[in-house]
């Protein structure tokens, strides 16, 4: 090998960069483990990835302070637990890097009150929380626009209900690219074929979220009793037939779809392989196949939760990593905008 080709193998190759975040402003779902968290872990090995603590989002909801603390360092236990190995990708807390709000300022400034208007996550959010129905949660569409854009992220990977937030985050790029020339690269969605969209156990024709009812979804620290109860209470119907036909049958599919997710095989082959068994078959499988996720998970989230110290070094650490790549977007675009020069004194 000559001098050069040893150089090529030698320099680590540049990967594509992921992005995704998770609100740390309630019990982690199922929905959110099978949608998000499982694909991170996978997307590792391609990508470099930063999986951010979303805290400036959970606020615009409000939050119990000692809570929510809490649970920022509970959702670091978790993402480790889950198999993102800190080493080797980003996890920190958006409140720890001060770039993420004010990229989001300047991203306000060109995103249109219409388009705000239109997501249907705010309408949703403030029809449930109709007494505090702040500019916070209209403009929360930017600040996860900025999160995405600061890295030059090419893939968020996320659930079926980010879809619209992310279209929003393109649009606001391009549209600043359009002014500024090419700043920004332009992400593109990574949503799973299987459990995108994890539903509810009790209204199976809504979505499984962390703030409904405690028995219409499985909680990722749920003990294995707990999910067994849950599943076996899921909603079905009356026909007893093992059909995936989520319009028709969303409860029975919806089951299919966490058994398929979770590694029980394909759906199709799922339903043959349980024809004619009826639904307390198909409700111990899928209760087999949570409990077989989430019981490794469980254990290493323990041991994790139990050494705080450990995991305010990861955040510490990797929000310094993450502030200086971030820093990088931000400096680019204030210039761009016409914000004067920095000096070089301190
Ligand atoms: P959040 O915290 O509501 O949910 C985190 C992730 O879980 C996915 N998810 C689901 N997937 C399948 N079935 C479900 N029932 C289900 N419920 C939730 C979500 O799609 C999401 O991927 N705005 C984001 C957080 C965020 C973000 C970002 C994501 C902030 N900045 C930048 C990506 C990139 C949110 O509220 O997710």
């Amino acid at each position: 090998m000559d001098q050069e080709n040893t150089q090529a193998a030698v320099k680590p190759e540049k990967k594509p960069i992921i992005f995704s975040g998770i609100q740390p402003s309630g019990t982690l779902t199922l929905g959110n483990y099978i949608g998000a968290l499982r694909n991170w872990v996978t997307l590792q090995d391609q990508y470099d990835c930063i999986y951010c603590i979303v805290d400036e989002h959970a606020i615009t909801v409000r939050q119990n302070p000692a809570e929510l603390r809490r649970r920022c360092l509970e959702l670091a236990a978790i993402y480790i637990a889950s198999g993102i190995d800190p080493a080797r990708s980003l996890i920190y807390c958006q409140s720890h890097v001060s770039a993420h709000a004010e990229l989001a300022w300047i991203l306000n400034c060109f995103t249109y009150m219409g388009e705000l208007s239109r997501m249907t996550q705010f309408k949703a959010k403030s029809a449930a929380h109709a007494d505090n129905i702040n500019a916070g949660l209209f403009t929360y569409p930017v600040l996860m626009a900025a999160d995405i854009l600061l890295y030059q992220t090419n893939l968020v990977p996320v659930g079926v209900d980010q879809k619209q937030h992310l279209e929003i985050c393109r649009d606001i790029a391009m549209r600043f690219n359009g002014v500024y020339g090419d700043v920004f690269t332009i992400p593109e969605g990574y949503i799973p074929k299987t459990g995108a969209k994890i539903m509810s156990l009790q209204e199976p024709q809504k979505k499984m979220s962390k703030s409904d009812p405690e028995e219409t979804y499985i909680a990722i620290l749920d003990e294995p009793d707990a999910i067994r109860r849950k599943i076996k209470r899921a909603v079905t119907d009356s026909d007893g037939e093992i059909r995936f036909d989520p319009e028709n049958k969303p409860g029975v599919s919806n089951l299919l779809s966490i058994i398929s997710a979770l590694g029980g095989g394909e759906i199709n082959a799922v339903c043959a392989e349980l024809q004619g068994q009826g639904y307390g078959k198909l409700k111990e499988r899928a209760t087999d196949c949570v409990i077989a996720a989430l019981d490794p998970l469980h254990a290493e989230f323990k041991r994790l939760i139990a050494d705080k110290g450990y995991l305010q070094g990861v955040i510490d650490e990797n929000a310094e990593k993450a502030a200086y790549l971030a820093n990088k977007t931000l400096r680019k675009v204030q210039k761009k905008v016409g914000f004067a020069a920095r000096g070089e004194r301190k």
